[in-house]
């Protein structure tokens, strides 16, 4: 076996993704997510569904990329897997079928850090996609994220600023829910947000020391400033939708471009990457697009498949683990609340 012929599988299981891929070489052959519908229902993330969903989808999941990727089990090198952060019950299904499957193979385990995964993504090697230069700052954003990361090298990252309380998607889908917009209601606050004004609405930022974030207080204003107006005119959401989705989004992203540009002012860094779900606005993308010209700033966004809860992600730490022989034993633990 060469450095050179290397098959990693990973597999992702820390929210409410199935996910499995299959990497060579740093090169993705197949990258599998099974979504779980069965939250919309519920607005939110449902933990106990979460688990039994990924019981449910987790072996053909696996299944389908080796199939895709066209080679069996037994041409892996490798296995995977989320170890944390994320719901315990979720990362459980992940790391135990991922524990059990390179026991059975008697080939290594690795175990990824998720918050690593959606930063080193950018690794992937991928045609048309440039990888970002050492240092540069991260800045993940989902539903269940928000941080920024200096990240030095691959595995030298140190977190700069993060949410205290909820994570920029759930702004999104907090507001969303206010709205009576259906769950996730990120796309189509950003749809209806490029046919609105921006400036109709004002809508406070929050106040927070450094490079941390808080969007729990955002998501009480837009509640009370629906309730006031539509005391007044009980069409008002009907009537000026396009208009209080524009004002959201763009609130939400003068929030995370003033602690970017804080963060590019303290570290003297002007290398952005960005990944996670809310990457894919296109209000944000322009946004940083803009920075490039005003503040020499370079961007990097991964490819899409790449950026929202993916298991091509897991395979690339994978790889990149592998190259240094970092292993995981047996007994390694799940854990809820692991750190970068
Ligand atoms: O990374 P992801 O698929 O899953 C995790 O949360 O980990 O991110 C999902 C989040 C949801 O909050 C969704 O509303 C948000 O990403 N999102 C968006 C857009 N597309 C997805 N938010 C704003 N604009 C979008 N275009
Ligand atoms: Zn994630």
């Amino acid at each position: 076996m060469t450095s050179q012929n290397i098959y990693i599988l990973g597999i992702e299981s820390s929210c409410d993704d199935t996910a499995a891929s299959v990497m060579h070489n740093g090169r993705i052959l197949s990258n599998v997510v099974a979504n779980q519908k069965i939250h919309e229902a519920y607005g939110g993330v449902v933990p106990e569904l979460a688990s039994r969903a990924h019981q449910q989808n987790i072996v053909p999941v696996v299944d389908q990329a080796l199939k895709k990727a066209n080679i069996t089990k037994d041409q892996l090198h490798a296995i995977a897997f989320t170890r944390g952060p994320g719901l315990m019950g979720s990362l459980l299904v992940g790391t135990s079928f991922a524990k059990s499957l390179a026991y059975g193979l008697n080939i290594p385990l690795i175990d990824v850090n998720h918050m690593q995964g959606h930063i080193l993504a950018h690794f992937i090697d991928e045609d048309g996609f440039d990888k970002p230069p050492f240092p540069f700052l991260a800045m993940t954003i989902s539903g269940g994220h928000t941080q920024i990361v200096k990240v030095d090298y691959y595995f030298d990252m140190t977190v700069i600023g993060e949410t205290i309380d909820d994570a920029v998607g759930e702004a999104f889908d907090k507001s969303g829910k206010i709205l009576g917009l259906g769950y996730p209601a990120g796309p189509e606050i950003d749809k209806r947000a490029k046919l609105g004004n921006p400036k109709a609405f004002t809508f406070t930022k929050p106040r927070v020391d450094g490079l941390n974030f808080s969007f729990s207080g955002f998501k009480t204003a837009v509640l009370y400033f629906i309730q006031r107006e539509v005391k007044a005119n009980p069409n008002f959401i009907e009537d000026r939708l396009n208009d209080i989705c524009a004002s959201i989004q763009y609130t939400i992203i003068g929030i995370l471009i003033d602690k970017l540009k804080q963060a590019v002012k303290d570290t003297g860094i002007t290398h952005i990457a960005i990944g996670g779900g809310v990457s894919a606005n296109s209000g944000i993308r322009q946004a940083l697009k803009d920075g490039e010209q005003k503040f020499g700033w370079s961007t990097y966004v991964p490819k899409f498949e790449f950026t929202t809860d993916n298991a091509a992600m897991i395979a690339i730490v994978g790889h990149l683990k592998y190259l240094e022989q970092d292993f995981a034993e047996q007994d390694v633990l799940a854990s809820a609340r692991l750190k970068i």
